[in-house]
C-alpha cells in the first residue's frame, strides 16, 4: 500500500525549487487547472447519463460544431482560472476573442487551452482530452501580445486525457510527467516521472481519409513508412480522431502523429497556440520532435490566436525523416 502519495502539488513544488523565481502562484494556477480537469473528467463519466451528449448547436470561431460538453468544460475552465486570481489572458479555442483580466484578481500568467480536445469523439465513448499551455509575462500588456510569443516561449504545459482512468501529463520546461487522478481522494497522484519517448517506433498516425489531397512529401513520408526501405519492418496505423489520444500513445509507444497540410486546408487543421504548441512543448521535454515540414513548431512566431498549422510529431528519427524530405523535394 502506497502510503507516500506524491501528488501533483508537491511534485511541482519540489520540481520548482530549482528554479529561483518560482513562487506559490504557479502552484495555485496548476490547482486550478486541476479543479478543471476534475470537473471534465466527471462529466465526461456520466455524459451519456445526464443528457450532456450531442451538438450545442452553434459553431465557434474555427468552424467546428460546438459539443455541449465543449462549452461547459471551456465555461468551468475559464472560472476556475479566472478565480485563480493569477491569469491576466486566457484563450479558449471556444472562444473567438482573448479574455482579459485585470486589476485585483489579475497575476503573471497568460493561458491557452482547448477545453475538450476530439469532442467528436464524446458520443461513443472515445478517449478525449483538455490540452494547456502556459506563458509567464512580468509585466502584462493585457493583450494578445502576451500570448503571440513562440511556444518555445511557454513555461509549463500540458494535456488532460478521459480515458480508462483520467490522467494529467504536464512539463514544467524540462522533464514530462503523468500524474493519474485518484477519485477517491481528489488528487492527481504521480505515476510516471520522467518519460522519454523512443528515439523511433512502428506506428505512423494519419487521417488517411485526406491522401489524396496531401503534397507530395506527406505522401512519400507516409508511403516510406508503409513500405520501408528494406530491411525495416512496414508500420502499423493507428488513429484515434483525438489528438491527446494520439499523442499520448505516441509519448509512450512512440512513433509519429501528422496532422499535415493539404490542398483543401494549407494551414492543416490543428491550432498552433493551445493544440501544437502545447503538445510541441511536451514531446521536445521528453526527447522527440515537432515540426510543420520546415521549422521546429517551437519557434513559430503566431499572428492571431486562432491561426492554425500542419504538424508532425513524435519520434527524434522518424519526424527527422519528414523534415529532409521537406528539404530535399521542394
Ligand atoms: P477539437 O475536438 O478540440 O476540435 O480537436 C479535434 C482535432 C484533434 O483532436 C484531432 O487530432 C483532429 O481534430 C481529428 O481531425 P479529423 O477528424 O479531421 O481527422
Ligand atoms: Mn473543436
Ligand atoms: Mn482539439
Ligand atoms: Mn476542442
Amino acid at each position: 500500500m502506497n502510503s507516500d502519495l506524491v501528488t501533483l502539488a508537491r511534485h511541482s513544488i519540489a520540481l520548482q525549487k530549482e528554479n529561483p523565481e518560482a513562487s506559490g502562484d504557479f502552484t495555485l494556477l496548476m490547482a486550478s487547472i486541476q479543479l478543471g480537469c476534475k470537473f471534465v473528467a466527471s462529466n465526461v463519466r456520466k455524459a451519456g447519463l445526464a443528457n450532456l451528449t450531442g451538438l450545442a448547436g452553434c459553431k465557434n470561431i474555427t468552424g467546428d460544431d460546438q459539443k455541449k460538453l465543449d462549452l461547459i468544460a471551456d465555461d468551468v475552465f475559464v472560472n476556475s482560472l479566472k478565480s485563480s486570481g493569477k491569469v491576466s489572458v486566457l484563450v479558449s479555442e471556444e472562444r473567438e476573442e482573448a479574455i482579459i483580466i485585470e486589476g485585483e484578481q489579475s497575476g503573471n500568467y497568460a493561458v491557452v487551452f482547448d477545453p475538450l480536445d476530439g469532442s467528436s469523439n464524446i458520443d461513443c465513448g472515445v478517449s478525449i482530452g483538455t490540452i494547456f499551455g502556459i506563458y509567464r509575462s512580468d509585466r502584462p500588456s493585457y493583450s494578445n501580445k502576451d500570448v503571440l510569443r513562440p511556444g518555445r516561449e511557454m513555461v509549463a504545459a500540458g494535456y488532460a486525457l478521459y480515458g480508462s482512468s483520467t490522467q494529467l501529463v504536464v512539463s514544467y520546461g524540462k522533464g514530462v510527467h503523468c500524474y493519474t487522478l485518484d477519485p477517491s481522494l481528489g488528487e492527481f497522484i504521480l505515476t510516471q516521472e520522467n518519460i522519454v519517448i523512443p528515439e523511433r517506433a512502428t506506428i505512423y498516425s494519419v487521417n488517411e481519409g485526406n491522401s489524396s489531397l496531401w503534397d507530395k512529401q506527406t505522401c512519400a513520408f507516409v508511403l516510406s513508412r508503409k513500405s520501408p526501405l528494406k530491411g525495416r519492418k512496414p508500420y502499423s496505423l493507428r488513429y484515434i480522431g483525438s489528438m491527446v489520444a494520439d499523442i499520448h500513445r505516441t509519448l509512450l509507444y512512440g512513433g509519429v502523429f501528422l496532422y499535415p497540410r493539404d490542398s483543401k486546408n494549407p494551414a492543416g487543421k490543428l491550432r498552433l497556440l493551445y493544440e501544437c504548441f502545447p503538445m510541441a512543448f511536451l514531446i521536445e521535454a521528453a526527447g522527440g520532435r515537432a515540426t510543420d515540414g520546415k521549422d521546429n513548431i517551437l519557434d513559430i512566431i503566431p499572428t492571431s490566436i486562432h491561426q492554425r498549422s500542419p504538424i508532425c510529431i513524435g519520434s527524434r528519427l522518424d519526424v527527422s525523416e519528414l523534415a529532409t524530405l521537406y528539404m530535399e523535394m521542394d
